[in-house]
């Protein structure tokens, strides 16, 4: 018997992973809008359900078979967010969600030209989500930043004037991003938009997202000229010792998202994180867009635990990176890591083998 089989039979692995204090850092907010929730905002708003949703299979939901396929559905959804008061809602769903799977800390992308681009101003984007997370911090006792993602479809001047737009909601902001549609938009044409950023005092990651044309060369272009702190997804850096050499030493964390992989490419790289997370990087694992790849911090946690040969210690070694490449005060970061070095310790000895 292989030690997946032996572990898929564990019937406590379940609840030991529910019960692991975790972090989040790859959510995007706006892919936290479940068709549930598409269906209360277009009523409320007073428009119609947008057409994704009328061939969605409430089985197996959505389908996309890479990451144009899913943008595709993924940005025309997003037109039943209006007011301040739907985006406060959308964050406070997902919020809500992570705290009932004891996620102590989740740093949420947003998207905000995927919504001026259609009229809605920034302030009342970015006032929705501030409110909400205060509200979250405050009620669920949940930690939670934002960071803003730069569209890198489209031009770096549409995003320089967003990144001025952000800069008097700089207190409500901890870094900034890059995704969307990487094919023909490598990151080396927003070397400039990020080096302004940097300036301004914002943390800075970007998405390589996987198996994409020229994924290594992106993955050098945000580690040399755009000099990342973090890189989202960024997995294929296994294809290249040098490179997995050059993450380990600059301590780069790289957010991976194992479900997300397995609906936007035939794999969900879970045997190429393993191997990544015993070579000393820092990797994680995230749920990216969960509302969309049915998947929250719990689902893409057991993934990796039934589907690979990772050990207990191991699954908890992967939130132990979240926590520390997380931006978060180093006070509060301690408090995490303790919550779950006192998890590891009262769970895991009763195992066997620690497996
Ligand atoms: N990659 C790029 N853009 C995105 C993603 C992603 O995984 N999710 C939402 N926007
Ligand atoms: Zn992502």
């Amino acid at each position: 018997m292989s030690s997946d089989e032996h572990r898929r039979e564990e019937p406590d692995l379940k609840p030991w992973i529910a019960g692991m204090p975790k972090a989040e850092l790859h959510v995007h907010l706006e892919g936290c809008l479940t068709p549930q929730l598409i269906r209360q905002l277009a009523e409320r708003n007073n428009i119609s359900v947008p057409s994704s949703l009328s061939s969605l299979d409430q089985s197996s939901g959505y389908s996309f078979h890479d990451l144009t396929t899913f943008l595709a559905v993924y940005y025309p959804n997003m037109a039943v967010l209006q007011t301040e008061h739907d985006f406060r809602d959308l964050a406070l769903d997902y919020l809500t969600r992570a705290h009932a799977q004891n996620v102590k800390h989740v740093e949420l992308f947003f998207d905000p030209q995927a919504h001026t681009s259609r009229g809605v101003p920034f302030p009342t984007v970015i006032r929705g989500y501030r409110v909400a997370l205060l509200l979250a911090q405050r009620t669920l006792g949940i930690s939670a930043s934002l960071i803003m993602c730069i569209l890198r479809d489209q031009s770096p001047e549409y995003a320089m004037a967003t990144l001025m737009e952000a800069l008097p909601f700089k207190d409500a902001i901890i870094g900034i991003g890059l995704d969307s549609d990487e094919r023909n938009n490598p990151p080396s044409k927003f070397a400039a938009v990020f080096q302004r950023a940097s300036k301004e005092g914002f943390l800075l990651t970007a998405h390589c997202d996987i198996d994409q044309v020229n994924s290594i060369d992106h993955i050098r272009q945000v580690i040399h000229e755009i000099q990342v702190d973090r890189i989202d997804h960024g997995t294929n850096i296994v294809e290249d010792d040098s490179l997995v050499d050059i993450v380990r030493e600059k301590g780069i964390g790289l957010t991976c998202c194992p479900i997300s992989n397995s609906v936007v490419t035939d794999d969900f790289k879970g045997k190429e994180i393993v191997d990544l997370l015993r070579r000393g990087v820092k990797v994680t694992i995230n749920s990216d867009d969960p509302a969309y790849f049915r998947g929250y911090a719990n689902e893409n946690m057991e993934k990796m635990a039934t589907d690979t040969d990772v050990t207990r210690k191991e699954l908890v070694q992967l939130q132990r990176n979240a926590f520390n490449i997380s931006w978060i005060s180093s006070w509060r970061r301690n408090h995490f890591l303790s919550l779950l070095d006192e998890y590891e310790n009262r769970t895991i000895p009763r195992m066997v083998n620690g497996v």
